[in-house]
């Protein structure tokens, strides 16, 4: 299935792993890479050390693309970061939280391409207009940081903003070959996908994560400032519901992450070897969490997908 967005990236099918802080790690990347996707580090809370150890370790196990995603580019750690993207080899930098043009200009000029995830179509114009390489329109179903306009709403209108000028990605809610039709069909060329690829057996998460999401009905997601102190999509706890009852005690990004490390319930980038108190806990994840019902391996994740996405091709063409 080859779209502008696979052609520019140089893979085989249009699928990408979103890049999730904490979870997207060196294990999951290369298995959506190997799967002919494009595996994305979700590197916002990882040190420069562990950054370049990771993708010391991708290189090492595959030649195909992969990508790093840092949220922002903030201008204390921007330099030491961006520098150790371009000499891990990453073929892609994404940012949450929009990419100076001056950036832009100097991944460019190591033939990095440039994307940057959007919940507003003023916010994909400006990251064109600031040199990016494609655009991720993510809805508010997504897992994570997110905005307040859903996918069906944003995509196409992202679409027809950026009049051709980039691809465009479709993000949230999306976990299936026909959300993958669905979002080809509104204009997009490729989707970018989180909460589906934390239920995988590669997935970077605390022990217990993967398996309250199996039990995490559609209705069990809620945006919360409560772990980060800005809006963000998780799997609804006791610490929710507090902060709902409590929005006076809320502090401002970043003082709240403060407050949910110190309680404890704050754990970006545990791996397997803490378990975590899923009553509590900050479990990002999307409104697909209620399809969600087997933790897999990655590749077959990918091969699902593919598979799904064929099949509802072959429906729709039967009926039109
Ligand atoms: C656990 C988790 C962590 C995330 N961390 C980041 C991040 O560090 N940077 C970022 O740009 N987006 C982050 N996101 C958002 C994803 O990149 C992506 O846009 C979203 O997961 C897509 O929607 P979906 O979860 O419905 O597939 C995160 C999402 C999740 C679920």
């Amino acid at each position: 299935m080859k779209t502008r967005l696979t052609e520019m990236l140089g893979i085989e099918l249009p699928v990408m792993l979103a890049g999730m802080g904490g979870v997207s790690y060196s294990d999951l990347v290369i298995a959506v890479s190997e799967a002919g996707g494009i595996g994305t580090f979700g590197a916002a809370p990882m040190s420069t050390e562990l950054l370049v150890e990771e993708m010391a370790r991708v290189r090492a196990a595959t030649s195909k693309p992969f990508g790093v995603d840092l949220l922002t580019a903030s201008p204390d750690s921007v330099a030491r970061n961006i520098r150790a993207v371009i000499e891990g080899g990453a073929s892609i930098y994404v940012a949450g939280l929009g990419v100076p043009s001056e950036v832009v200009d100097e991944l460019h000029r190591h033939n990095i391409l440039v994307g940057s995830v959007c919940g507003k179509v003023r916010h994909a114009v400006a990251a064109v207009e600031s040199g990016c390489d494609f655009v991720v329109a993510q809805g508010t179903e997504a897992g994570g940081h997110t905005g307040q306009i859903a996918t069906m709403a944003l995509v196409p209108q992202v679409v027809d903003a950026v009049k051709g000028k980039v691809p465009v990605v479709a993000a949230g809610g999306l976990f299936d070959g026909r959300g993958l039709v669905a979002s080809l069909a509104l204009g997009a060329e490729g989707v970018w996908m989180g909460t589906r690829f934390i239920a995988t057996h590669e997935a970077h998460t605390g022990r217990g994560f993967k398996e309250r999401m199996l039990e995490t009905p559609e209705d069990g997601t809620v945006i919360s400032k409560g772990y980060t102190g800005k809006t963000c999509r998780v799997i609804r706890t006791e610490w929710t519901n507090h902060f709902e009852q409590h929005p006076e005690e809320l502090k401002p990004f970043p003082q709240q992450v403060m407050t949910a490390m110190q309680a404890g319930v704050q754990q970006l980038g545990t791996g397997p070897d803490v378990e975590l108190d899923t009553n509590r806990a900050f479990m990002a994840c999307g409104q697909a969490v209620g399809a969600i019902d087997a933790i897999k391996p990655a590749r077959q994740v990918v091969e699902e997908i593919m598979d799904d996405a064929r099949r509802t091709l072959k429906r729709l063409a039967a009926i039109s």
